[in-house]
């Protein structure tokens, strides 16, 4: 059956990163039916609107988006479409891989609530973000982990601070219960997340999946990018219970080198893997990898992995790879 997918490269290098994967995706499926939309801090800059209603409502219909990164800057008026697209489509489970020889880690990030809940108010003196954690939002994500801590290794370790956060003990309180109705049994270990971003660099090998709120899970994320090479290799999929889907590099628009034609497309042609799979097609998926691994040792590395490589070098050689994995 055709699926529609929606191409939104963003902000920043988004749009650099983006093109390639798409066209990985255009090569492996000329059955899917593709819709560009523009959106972002760009997007706001030229019509006034980050994120039009037409836009919005394209995202709805589609089966899954092909995320880019989008600029965000710190302002008290201007909120981040991200969040807001995350929560309207209720996409509650940011998964994201950490994989590289010897490490296969997944981290499962609550997408919807925590610190990122959006309530938040000035006063005269002083601002306040209120961190909501709900049973209900804690119950869907801690199953989410579950599931994937099944098919894998079966362990899981929940990050938190519940030492100190009143919403945390909730969240490991509730974690505990929702582990103790599944029936095949998983392992699991609470750590503290500050103690845990350092654990899970230098022993990276201890984890299978790893479940935490909104921002450790960000924060956490972001860390472990260092052991596969940087933020240009890190995918991610935000998922829900409806068949809304979003595939995005875990970076974000890179103002540093935006422009500068350096960014590194991996994460961004990994997340469309992510996206195959998915849908269903997990050999499709194979193939990008394979690509990917190609391109390496043809030579062909983007700056940040100690290469020379373009962008365009590298995209170019990635779809030459790609017709060759394909014959
Ligand atoms: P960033 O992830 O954009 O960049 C952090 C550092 O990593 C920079 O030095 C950048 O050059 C490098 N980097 C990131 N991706 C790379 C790639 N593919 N290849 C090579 N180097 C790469 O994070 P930063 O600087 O904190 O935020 C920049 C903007 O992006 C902000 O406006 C922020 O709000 C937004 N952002 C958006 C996200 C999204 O759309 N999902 C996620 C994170 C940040
Ligand atoms: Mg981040």
């Amino acid at each position: 059956m055709t699926k529609t997918i929606v191409i939104a490269p963003g902000d920043g290098i988004g749009q650099e990163v983006t093109p390639v994967a798409a066209k990985a995706l255009e090569i492996l499926h000329p059955d899917w039916t593709y819709i560009p939309v523009d959106l972002g801090y760009e997007c706001y800059q030229k019509t006034g609107n980050p994120l039009s209603n037409n836009a919005f409502q394209t995202l709805k219909e589609s089966d899954a988006i092909l995320f880019g990164a989008i600029t965000t800057p710190p302002s008290k008026d201007y909120g981040s479409i991200l969040l807001q697209i995350r929560k309207e489509l209720d996409l509650y489970a940011n998964i994201r891989p950490i994989q590289a020889p010897g490490i296969d880690i997944i981290i499962v990030r609550e997408n919807t609530e925590g610190l990122y809940s959006g309530i938040e108010w000035r006063e005269k003196d002083r601002a306040c973000t209120v961190r909501v954690v709900s049973e209900a939002g804690t119950r869907r994500i801690i199953r989410s982990a579950v599931e994937l801590a099944k098919k894998r290794r079966g362990h899981l370790t929940i990050g938190t601070k519940a030492n100190v956060l009143a919403s945390d003990a909730y969240f490991y309180e509730i974690a505990l219960d929702e582990i103790s109705k599944t029936t095949e049994p998983i392992t699991h270990t609470m750590k503290y997340i500050d103690a845990l971003v350092l654990d899970v660099i230098t022993h990276p090998t201890q984890y299978d999946v790893i479940v935490t709120t909104n921002m450790f899970g960000d924060i956490l994320s972001d860390a472990a990018a260092y052991l596969c090479g940087g933020l240009g290799m890190l995918p991610s999929a935000n998922i829900g219970a409806s068949h809304h889907s979003l595939f995005e590099p875990v970076h974000g628009s890179a103002p540093d080198i935006a422009g500068t034609n350096r960014a590194n497309p991996v994460a961004a042609i990994r997340s469309a893997a992510l996206l195959m799979q998915h849908l269903g097609d997990s050999h499709g998926a194979a193939y990008l990898e394979t690509a990917i691994q190609n391109t390496w040792k043809a030579g062909i590395k983007t700056q940040d992995l100690g290469g020379n490589a373009s962008t365009t070098e590298f995209s170019d050689e990635f779809l030459k790879q790609l017709s060759v994995c394909m014959q």
